[in-house]
């Protein structure tokens, strides 16, 4: 048997003309090597047996062809061979004729889609679109508008309020009428735009209530401006929503904003009238506010009103959607689940 110098003097006359080409001659060094039953591990155990006289002069000897060893396979590696990670990786990809996964996209929100919607109806009447902020002020959200000091919509119940101020406290906008003020106050008549946006009220959260929801303004102001024009431009856009022969009933209301104000009903868009639960078996269902703009709110802002007179409407959007989709909690629209969002997947608009 030959002995252990003999063996190291052979494998390193090996290792000075080794040459690997590719990263598989690397992992067969590796395999007769490094690896539990290879080279240097059978060198350490003969090594055992040896006397302790020739363990002195042979341990430095083996340690230094261990380091050459395990020095030349890094290099080569280093330069040719991959992972053992990697190996797993590419044997996976190997088929590149496999048919990929497919990219999961994501679906407009059904509030989204019917914000849309109305959107695109009011935009081929003529009307703009118009923003404004959320963080609003006493004067633009209610006395602007006509309410007055004592208005219960002022309550810290209904309100959320963030500063108080002299005269003008700062609170989230509870309706988006504000932007109204907002429009006439920095612009010159005429004005047709929808406002649509998120509004926030002080309620508790359950199946018909939440704390924000989403609104839709509308504003049409111009010389000779008539409630025959508010009736009409209304009828328009709930043939356009919800399909011909829709009918439309106004029924005479209260806004501090709006004289004369009214509720629009539609007939039922569920039982078409017959009745059921969304209707409360009435066969209808109210879906906006609307009235001729009080001649207070336009002065405040600015307008000349008795050049001017006009018309405005606001609706919920969550609302409106509940009565397309058939949604009957307002939860589902704020809670991210994507077994009610993904139900909206074939409409992207
Ligand atoms: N701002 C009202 C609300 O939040 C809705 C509304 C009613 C808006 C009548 C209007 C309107 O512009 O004319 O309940």
């Amino acid at each position: 048997m030959a002995s252990i110098l003999d063996k190291i003097n052979q494998y390193t006359e090996e290792l000075k003309h080794w040459n690997p080409e590719n990263a598989e001659k690397v992992e067969e060094f590796r395999l007769k090597f490094l690896v539990s039953k290879g080279v240097l591990k059978n060198l350490f155990d003969e090594f055992k047996s040896v006397s302790s006289e020739e363990k002195r002069a042979l341990g430095k000897v083996l340690n230094e062809f261990k380091q050459r060893v395990e020095q030349a396979y890094n290099e080569k590696k280093e330069a040719l061979g991959t992972t053992d990670q990697d190996k797993k990786n590419t044997s996976k990809i190997q088929d590149l004729s496999l048919p990929g996964s497919g990219v999961e996209i994501g679906s407009r929100h059904p509030l989204s889609l019917v914000r849309k919607e109305i959107v695109e109806i009011f935009k081929k009447l003529g009307f703009t679109v118009a923003e404004g902020p959320e963080i609003e002020d006493d004067w633009h959200n209610f006395t602007a508008l006509n309410f007055p000091a004592e208005h219960p919509a002022r309550d810290m119940q209904d309100t959320f309020f963030i500063k108080k101020q002299e005269g003008n406290d700062i609170a989230l906008r509870t309706h988006t009428s504000s932007v109204q003020v907002r429009m006439m106050e920095s612009g010159k008549p005429p004005f047709r735009a929808i406002m649509p946006g998120r509004v926030y009220r002080n309620e508790a959260i359950s199946a018909r209530a939440h704390c924000f929801f989403h609104q839709v303004e509308g504003l049409y102001i111009d010389e000779g401006v008539s409630f025959a024009d508010l009736k009409q431009t209304l009828y328009h856009f709930v043939q356009e929503l919800y399909g011909e022969g829709t009918k439309v009933r106004f029924r005479p209301s209260y806004f501090p904003f709006t004289e004369p104000s009214a509720e629009m009903d539609i007939s039922c868009t569920i039982c078409k009238g017959a009745g059921c639960n969304m209707c409360k078996g009435s066969g209808w269902v109210e879906i906006l506010g609307c009235g001729m703009v009080d001649p207070n709110v336009l002065e405040n802002s600015g307008i000349d009103s008795k050049k001017y007179t006009g018309f405005a409407f606001g609706m919920g959007i969550e609302r409106i959607t509940n009565l397309k989709y058939e949604i009957k909690d307002l939860r589902l629209f704020s809670e991210n689940d994507v077994r009610f969002l993904n139900q909206f997947h074939t409409e992207l608009l």
